[in-house]
């Protein structure tokens, strides 16, 4: 068993989009932020000489080697994940034999940034045991390579959320920077049990925007608009104003065709029950939605999201800003 001393721990944490999903894909603006109080967490330690690697993902019940191929749905990702790691830490030579254990407090396939988060955390944790520097850029280039293996053609926004672990202004081509909070402000995410389907979501929208590019463009460009409003209400502390922007980009959303029944269930809920804005998060076709919430308010919505249906109700605060630096903002 090794002392507490011989383990490398690191951590990622989860992500929200608040507006712009999909339309950033093509080229528009879009706001997420992190989940701070939801997390992987990884440990590495040494292995004995010529054992290889190894990699137990406790909540999975699974346990992958490196090298030896694997069918089931999350092991070649996360084969993926560690390769990608020590290619970046040690190069083609001989890799080093170590043990590598994730345990994860976010929900799968929910629009949660889970994947992004696995592949964080294991990055910077095998970056660090080997006493190898990973700047946030370099991080965030290693994950969103790992996200196109999951979803194809990944705009960059999950990986630069978890990666700086900032909320973030995300418009691809520009890189991320950070934007003003003038009031904080509380979010309630619904998940809907229902896993978020984002790569069909993603082919469902790109199949529209080429039937119909004009129609499709002009609720990318709808969306980029409200997006942009709703920097400048969260700057101004203006959370009325923001809610209903939350409003109408579930509306321009479901018209694309990727909110759900159940989606929509606990947006009418959360609305129902005082929150002044509401609307799916991530890819759609399942996973969560978000809800702003006075602080009033929070328990009758997080009761509504429950009695309809809601598998898991979780609260996040926005409000930290800083500046996206280069030396980033610690892992662990
Ligand atoms: O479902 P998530 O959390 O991976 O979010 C997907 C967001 C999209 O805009 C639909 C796709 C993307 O890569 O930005």
């Amino acid at each position: 068993m090794p002392s507490v001393s011989d383990v490398t721990r690191a951590r990622a944490c989860a992500k929200i989009i608040l507006l712009g999903e999909h339309a950033v894909v093509y080229g528009r603006p879009a706001i997420a932020v992190p989940v701070s109080d939801r997390r992987v967490h990884v440990d590495v330690t040494d292995a004995p000489l010529g054992s290889g690697v190894e990699i137990e993902a406790c909540d999975l019940d699974s346990c992958y080697s490196l090298g030896v191929p694997c069918v089931d749905e999350h092991g070649p990702f996360i084969q993926a994940v560690v390769e990608g790691a020590l290619r970046e830490v040690c190069g083609t030579k001989e890799w080093p034999d170590l043990v590598i254990t994730v345990r994860s407090r976010i929900p799968i396939a929910r629009g949660m940034g889970s994947g992004a988060a696995v592949s964080a955390a294991i990055t910077r944790a095998i970056a660090d045991h080997l006493g190898f520097t990973l700047p946030c850029e370099r991080l965030s280039q290693l994950v969103f390579d790992t996200e196109c293996l999951l979803h194809g053609t990944p705009s960059g926004i999950d990986n630069t959320v978890v990666a700086f672990e900032m909320p973030v202004w995300f418009r691809q081509g520009e890189g991320a920077e950070t934007f003003d909070v003038g009031t904080a402000f509380d979010l309630l995410i619904g998940d809907t049990g229902i896993p978020s389907r984002t790569g069909e979501a993603v082919a469902m929208v790109h199949r529209r925007w080429e039937r119909s590019p004009k129609a499709t463009s002009g609720l990318f460009d709808g969306i980029a608009a409200t997006v942009r409003s709703a920097r400048g209400a969260i700057a101004e502390g203006d959370l009325q104003t923001l809610g209903m922007l939350m409003d109408r980009n579930q509306a321009y959303l479901q018209t694309l065709g990727v909110s759900s029944a159940a989606l929509d269930d606990l947006v009418a809920a959360a609305r129902g029950a005082g929150a002044l804005g509401a609307k799916l998060s991530g890819g759609g076709l399942g996973g969560c939605m978000i809800a702003l919430a006075d602080s009033e308010r929070v328990q009758s919505i997080c009761e509504a999201l429950y009695g309809a249906g809601a598998e898991q109700v979780l609260e996040t605060r926005v409000g930290a800003t800083g500046k996206l630096s280069g030396s980033g903002i610690a892992g662990p």
